[in-house]
């Protein structure tokens, strides 16, 4: 379904979320109203945390719960990794390609791995179980490459120990 401009605040919520969601979504925003602005990262933080990602209905129902305009909302969820626009897996992939990890093989590493999943980084696979991402340096350069599956890092990566990682799951 096309999302619709902002100004059409009223409308429906998204088929995506049940009056549930969107019940505990309002709850949120209700209870950080008053600091507006101020709170609007744990506000993110915490109706993620329900829906999983931030799409724009949900961003519009935030700027309009705290009284900013939903391009600032925009800005700060695009511009943080850890926010998201689109569903997310049931698994993350981050892989590394910062300067040093790049040099030792992380385009190859992730190539292999859209080959493998029929995704890019940004995307989820379609059975819904990962999505594959590609992140800054994760402060372990000396064991490059670094890659994270959901809490777990793993160093000193080549392509064939990552492709094992995926299947493993
Ligand atoms: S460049 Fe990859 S961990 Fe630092």
């Amino acid at each position: 379904m096309p999302e619709e401009c902002g100004c059409k605040e009223e409308k429906l919520p998204a088929d995506e979320f049940s009056p549930e969601d969107w019940k505990k979504i309002d709850e949120v925003i209700e209870a950080h109203r008053e600091k507006g602005l101020d709170d609007l990262l744990p506000v993110l933080h915490e109706v993620q945390k329900i829906c999983g990602y931030l799409p724009a209905s949900v961003q519009r129902r935030i700027a309009a719960g705290l009284d900013i305009s939903p391009s600032t909302v925009y800005g700060v969820v695009t511009f943080y990794t850890l926010y998201y626009t689109k569903p997310q897996g049931k698994k993350c992939l981050r892989v590394c390609d910062s300067v040093t990890c790049y040099d030792r093989g992380s385009k190859e590493l992730v190539a292999e791995l859209e080959n493998k999943l029929g995704i890019k980084p940004g995307e989820t696979t379609k059975d819904g179980q990962l999505t594959l991402e590609t992140v800054s340096c994760l402060g372990a350069c000396d064991k490059a490459v670094v890659a994270m599956l959901d809490d777990e890092t793993y160093y000193n990566l080549t392509a064939e120990q990552v492709s094992e990682l995926v299947e493993e799951g």
